[in-house]
């Protein structure tokens, strides 16, 4: 079967897995420390229902929202996905254009292999930029100078890893800088012949985009992705928010805050949007699940700021369900990753294409025609057992 004929995102996820040598899949997949938070986050969706309203025109249904005076055509953007160009030869492009064909946002990562530049010039108004701030203050402003001058407008600062993650997987198969890959590891990379015959294509390790003006002149690939880690995670407070804030011209977004007092803080800060989030499991086993911090953290900011949310989202229905619990609007990670490395422009493509049919269905059986009226009285308890800590 090829991506552009699967029929949801848990057949692009077999096909990525097919495709990917096992180190770099699991570089995907991987969780920190027992790996629980990943499998909570899908399975937190559960846990709901959507409580229909029948005998309603759903004839037209509208799943646009608006969110920092553009409006998006489906309630879902492309969440920032860190070395994507490494699973998949131009990954981040390929998102990139289609975002613009769906007429939501990409935030490319700052780990990423194109420079803000190269992406910002082919998806205008549509590129968010996520930033993973330096040790060096200097490096973050001159990433911000960049991104703005692309006419980048929305600026995502990732707060929920300030210290090395403990992702055991990775450290055990040897994904971690500097690679040290076992002959195991290599051995098993061979028979994903597809994945190496685009990655030798493409000439090899790719260079991490943002951070290669920074690296000692002369850095290959390896060097700018161990100056890359000399200098990130790095430690933030809330003063170097305020000189963020000062910095960058235009919409800024925490991505990662749980924590009411964190919320009201961000907003006091000049904070112009968060979102909920727990790096789809990648940052802290321990997080909390997103989809139950959401409605604590939006009565925090009670409607001054918007609240997106990102974790486990693997269908249409699971954004609704985010939706109903408050999100204004919702990320995917790991749904359109799998899409772009099963099937390149194709796979994204129909990564999207699944996720807004499964929206506009949801919409219509529900008897919901517009999304922006759904809330939480369009949710119900999965089970009778689970009314007890209902909302
Ligand atoms: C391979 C991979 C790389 C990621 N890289 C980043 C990153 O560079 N910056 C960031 O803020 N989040 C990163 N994330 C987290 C996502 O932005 C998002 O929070 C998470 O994937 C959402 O959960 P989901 O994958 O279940 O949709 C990454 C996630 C994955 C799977």
């Amino acid at each position: 079967m090829s991506a552009a004929k699967a029929l949801n995102i848990a057949e692009l996820h077999r096909l990525a897995r097919r495709r990917l040598p096992r180190i770099l899949f699991d570089c995907i997949e991987s969780g920190t420390e027992n790996e629980t938070a990943l499998s909570a986050n899908e399975a937190s969706f559960a846990r709901y229902r959507l409580m229909p309203r029948h005998l309603v025109d759903v004839t037209r249904r509208d799943a646009s929202l608006s969110l920092f005076g553009r409006r998006y055509a489906q309630p879902f953007g492309i969440g920032p996905t860190g070395f994507a160009g490494l699973f998949r030869p131009g990954a981040d492009a390929m998102l990139a254009r289609t975002a613009v064909a769906a007429d939501i946002p990409f935030v490319l990562s700052g780990a990423s292999v194109p420079t803000p530049e190269t992406i910002a010039a082919q998806a205008p108004g549509r590129l968010w930029y996520h930033l993973y701030a330096a040790k060096d203050p200097a490096i973050s402003a001159d990433l911000m100078r960049r991104v703005a001058a692309a006419g980048v407008e929305v600026l995502v600062l990732t707060v929920d890893n300030p210290v090395p993650t403990k992702r055991e997987r990775d450290i055990r198969n040897g994904f971690s800088l500097p690679l040290r890959l076992k002959p195991s590891i290599l051995l098993e990379a061979l028979t994903h012949p597809g994945w190496i015959i685009d990655y030798l294509r493409d000439g090899g390790l790719p260079t991490m985009g943002s951070w290669a003006a920074y690296a000692p002149a002369g850095s290959g690939p390896a060097e700018v992705g161990q100056f890359f880690r000399q200098h990130s995670p790095s430690i933030q407070t809330w003063d170097d928010l305020k000189r963020f804030r000062e910095q960058w011209p235009g919409k800024l977004v925490l991505k990662g805050i749980q924590r009411p007092e964190d919320a009201r803080m961000a907003l006091a800060a000049g904070v112009d949007g968060l979102i909920v989030s727990n790096h789809g499991g990648k940052a802290y086993d321990m997080l909390p699940i997103p989809l139950f911090s959401l409605a604590a953290v939006k009565d925090a900011v009670a409607g001054r700021i918007p609240v997106m949310f990102d974790g486990g989202i693997r269908r249409g229905s699971d954004i609704l369900i985010a939706r109903a619990l408050g999100a204004d609007f919702v990320f995917v990670g790991r749904a359109t990753l799998y899409g772009v490395v099963a099937g390149g422009q194709a796979g994204a493509d129909r990564a999207v294409e699944i996720l807004r049919d499964e929206v506009d269905r949801g919409l219509g059986m529900i008897g919901c025609p517009s999304i922006a009226a759904l809330d939480a009285r369009w949710l119900t308890p999965a089970t009778p057992a689970s009314q007890e800590s209902f909302a």
